[in-house]
């Protein structure tokens, strides 16, 4: 850091001195444009006062000179603003590719992490430094509002849809967390920590402790929940059933049958699971009925996550790909044998954690 105001939290994220910087640049163009125009009114007052009670002021007819450069001036000023801060803003709002997920709910008064690796927190995040993490967050009540200073990162947090930001931490430290949306009584109490630490310190911290393994991961709860639901008596895995095959999905455009094409990301899936009348996909009966109130939100990003998991060998299109040989045929010759969820046998297997976050 090369000045600390105290006024300012610590930069510990790589947009941090971006988002500073351009804070400090708005800052002072307000300064000088306010220091510029109070001086020149008291100048002026002072200046051209009326110095005799029968003083009769000159007539001034204007200069084109003078308003060319007050237009063309703050034109410019606000220019750099614009495109500065959309660069910014570029930063901050495009997740990268490599981007670790961590999945946040926030309720009346806390939040919940779940990281993909199975560990459950409540008011605590643990991140490793140097890493992007990328937030998948929803609220089960009302609007919440995700804030951690140090990182210069904040996102409303809103019931119904999926809101995603991210951030890299850049020096291992504890960190505010708040929630910067008033959102009822204990608004002010819905607040925790964020932990950074090094690499093989969170490594070690998550394979320690309680939910860990892959038994508490998303993927399996999402994968008991799908079959304690039925889901897959219709959503066949490996070959069509009523409902359209979810193996390679996420991440598609999918044909509607009112002709439209939507990408399956997050909220495709959330919507589809509570209100699945909304889009019905191309060559499919709308027969599904609806899980809303049957599902919590962090039973829905499970389900999300086990259907993100389930990978095909054929992922250009999300079209109902034909039964590969049937179940229990072998793979064709040359074909990646046993890594695949399109391999027999068909109930699904346990994908890995790292498969989780391949895009498929
Ligand atoms: Cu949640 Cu304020």
């Amino acid at each position: 850091m090369k000045f600390s105001l105290p006024l300012f939290p610590e930069q510990a994220s790589t947009v941090a001195g971006q988002v500073d910087a351009l804070f400090y640049f708005l800052t002072a163009v307000s300064a000088v444009f306010s220091l510029l125009i109070a001086g020149l009114i008291i100048y002026f007052a002072v200046k051209y006062r009326r110095r005799s009670p029968d003083e009769v002021g000159v007539p001034i007819a204007g200069s084109h000179g003078l308003e060319a450069l007050w237009i063309v001036i703050p034109f410019a000023i606000s220019m750099v603003m614009f495109v500065w801060g959309a660069g910014v803003y570029f930063t901050i709002y495009r997740v990268p590719d490599n981007a670790m997920e961590i999945q946040v709910v926030g309720k009346q008064w806390m939040w919940k992490f779940q990281h993909l690796e199975g560990q459950r927190e409540i008011n605590e995040l643990h991140v490793p430094v140097g890493r992007a993490v990328k937030l998948v967050m929803a609220s089960q009540d009302v609007i919440h509002s995700f804030f951690v200073p140090a990182f210069r990162v904040k996102a409303d947090v809103i019931p119904g849809t999926y809101r995603t930001i991210w951030f890299e931490a850049t020096k291992p430290g504890t960190y505010h967390l708040f929630c910067a949306e008033y959102c009822g009584t204990q608004h002010s109490g819905m607040i925790g920590r964020v932990i950074v630490m090094e690499p093989a310190q969170y490594q070690a911290w998550l394979s320690g402790g309680a939910g860990s393994g892959v038994e508490g991961s998303p993927v399996a709860a999402g994968q008991r929940l799908f079959e304690d639901l039925a889901c897959h008596t219709c959503h066949r895995l490996d070959q069509q059933g009523i409902g359209p095959v979810l193996a390679g999905l996420f991440g598609k455009q999918v044909q509607l049958q009112n002709g439209q094409v939507v990408t399956a990301d997050e909220n495709y899936i959330r919507e589809s699971i509570l209100n699945p009348m909304a889009k019905i996909v191309a060559s499919f009966q709308p027969v599904m009925p609806s899980y809303q109130g049957r599902v919590s939100e962090e039973q829905l990003l499970q389900l999300i996550t086990y259907i993100r998991s389930l990978t095909t060998q054929q992922p250009q299109t999300t079209k109902v790909t034909p039964p590969q040989g049937g179940p229990g045929a072998p793979g064709l010759p040359g074909e990646p044998q046993g890594g695949t969820t399109n391999s027999p046998p068909p109930p699904a297997r346990q994908p890995s954690v790292g498969e989780m976050e391949a895009p498929s």
